[in-house]
């Protein structure tokens, strides 16, 4: 069993995110002095990055050439990422709306320190087309998942869950909004919780610790 405990005050969170940082915007205009966001990482130039300046926070960018393009190696750009984000000693990383699967050099370093939000109930629908997936399935219920981070995609030990009802009528986008309004507060109790607590992770179960 390992355990994640948060010996610092407050919590030092490197957020990653590439796209509209509506999840990291909430974590900005919710979190308490318990957690501080102390770096936010990005892929890609996105409106997460445009946030966090905006919101005066250290920003860094390592861009992912993907296959086929000139610059492309994975274990390079894994090797720089680790780099930047332990270059801001975080206690926790945050992977919120990142659309790169973390590589085993990025896992290793921050063994069980990573964190995922996932717009699904989890091991229902991983990926990156959760949502519409869920849709296509035709599932009554749907929701949001909040995992440790392994080297698999959207696999990792499960610390929280939220339940979201799907509509008749729900096109991706609707469903992605409501799912996405409970994970934003999702993403902040947790976070709380860890702060306070820290959590613990035996096999495949994780779960925040007892006050
Ligand atoms: C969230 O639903 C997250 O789970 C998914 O992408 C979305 C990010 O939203 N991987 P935003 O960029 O924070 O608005």
């Amino acid at each position: 069993m390992t355990e994640i405990s948060t010996p610092s005050a407050p919590l030092r969170v490197v957020v990653l995110a590439s796209g509209t940082g509506s999840l990291l915007q909430s974590m900005l205009d919710n979190l308490d002095g318990t957690v501080e966001i102390v770096a936010v990482g990005a892929d890609r130039p996105c409106r997460a990055l445009t946030r966090a300046e905006d919101a005066g926070l250290t920003t860094f960018l390592e861009e992912y050439a993907p296959a086929g393009t000139p610059g492309h190696d994975r274990a390079a750009w894994n090797h720089r990422l680790a780099e930047r984000i332990a270059g801001h000693r975080p206690d926790l990383v945050v992977s919120a709306g990142f659309m790169r699967i973390l590589g085993e050099e990025v896992v290793d370093r921050f063994r069980g320190r990573i964190i995922n939000t996932h717009p699904a109930l989890l091991p229902a629908f991983p990926g990156a087309h959760a949502v519409a997936d869920a849709l296509n399935y035709g599932v009554a219920v749907t929701g949001s998942t909040v995992h440790v981070v392994d080297t698999g995609v959207d696999t990792g030990p499960i610390l929280a869950q939220r339940a979201v009802d799907v509509r008749h009528d729900d096109t991706v986008d609707t469903l992605h909004e409501r799912i996405k309004t409970v994970e934003r507060q999702l993403i902040v109790d947790v976070l709380h919780a860890i702060s306070r607590t820290g959590y613990s992770i035996d096999g495949r179960k994780a779960w925040i610790n007892h006050d």
